[in-house]
């Protein structure tokens, strides 16, 4: 009999840990973890962008995307519904549908009120290696418009020597920057978070060094 009590609380115990998480994440932020996979799979401009609104949502920036989310009510969000397999499924083929932890990703922020945050992980600049930071802020913001198959401008970022490539004439810390003279990326939204910015800075004032 005891041994069945200490069995159910250690499962409650688990399940309430479980929950919690895609319930409450503090460090899942709107513009850092959030935007970025409206803009790379859901704001081609075909599909729910500035220019086509496909379905009437915009889902290039915040207020766009606020439209299709009841805050704390995943469930009544169509921007979850229709990732989370509902019918219609999105993204539609031929995009990929997206990952278990991209999905979490959103169903947290929603949990969470859906605000307009940014900057909730502490900023470490320290750390700008290519693998471990650059490649990753390149991955979840611009492969979607800047891949081998899809090098808008003719850049293609998914590879080391495709981000080299892209430094020359200062044109890829100039549109991150959103300088004057450059056009401002990633594309139809606002600037990368500031510390993203200054760890690629790092990387490039370092000599671009494949780690
Ligand atoms: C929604 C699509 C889209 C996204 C997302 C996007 N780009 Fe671009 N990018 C473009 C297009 C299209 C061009 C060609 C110039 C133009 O139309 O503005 C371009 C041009 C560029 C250029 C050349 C800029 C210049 O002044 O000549 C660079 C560098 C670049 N992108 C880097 C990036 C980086 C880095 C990211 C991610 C942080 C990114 N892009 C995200 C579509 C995109």
């Amino acid at each position: 009999m005891k041994r069945y009590l200490i069995i159910t609380l250690a499962g409650v115990a688990t399940l309430l840990t479980t929950c919690s998480k895609t319930v409450y994440n503090p460090d899942v932020c709107f513009q850092e973890d959030v935007l970025p996979i409206f803009i790379t799979n859901c704001a081609m401009p075909e599909c729910h962008s500035t220019q086509e609104h496909e379905a009437g949502f915009d889902f290039s920036n915040y207020d766009g995307i606020r439209k299709a989310v009841k805050p704390n009510h995943p469930l009544q969000s169509e921007a979850f519904t229709t990732i989370n397999g509902n019918n219609p499924s999105m993204p539609r083929s031929p995009y990929p549908k997206l990952t278990t932890k991209q999905v979490n990703i959103i169903k947290i922020w929603i949990n969470m009120g859906a605000n307009n945050t940014s900057n909730c992980k502490s900023c470490d600049t320290t750390n700008f290696s290519f693998n471990n930071r650059v490649k990753v802020i390149i991955d979840a913001w611009c492969i979607g418009c800047h891949s081998a198959t899809n090098s808008s401008g003719g850049y293609d970022l998914s590879t080391y020597t495709g981000v080299v490539n892209s430094i020359t004439g200062n044109k890829l810390l100039g549109s991150l920057q959103h300088a004057a003279g450059y056009s401002p990326m990633p594309k139809n939204t606002s600037a990368l978070a500031p510390c993203d910015v200054i760890a690629i800075g790092k990387w490039i004032s370092a000599g671009y060094p494949d780690n």
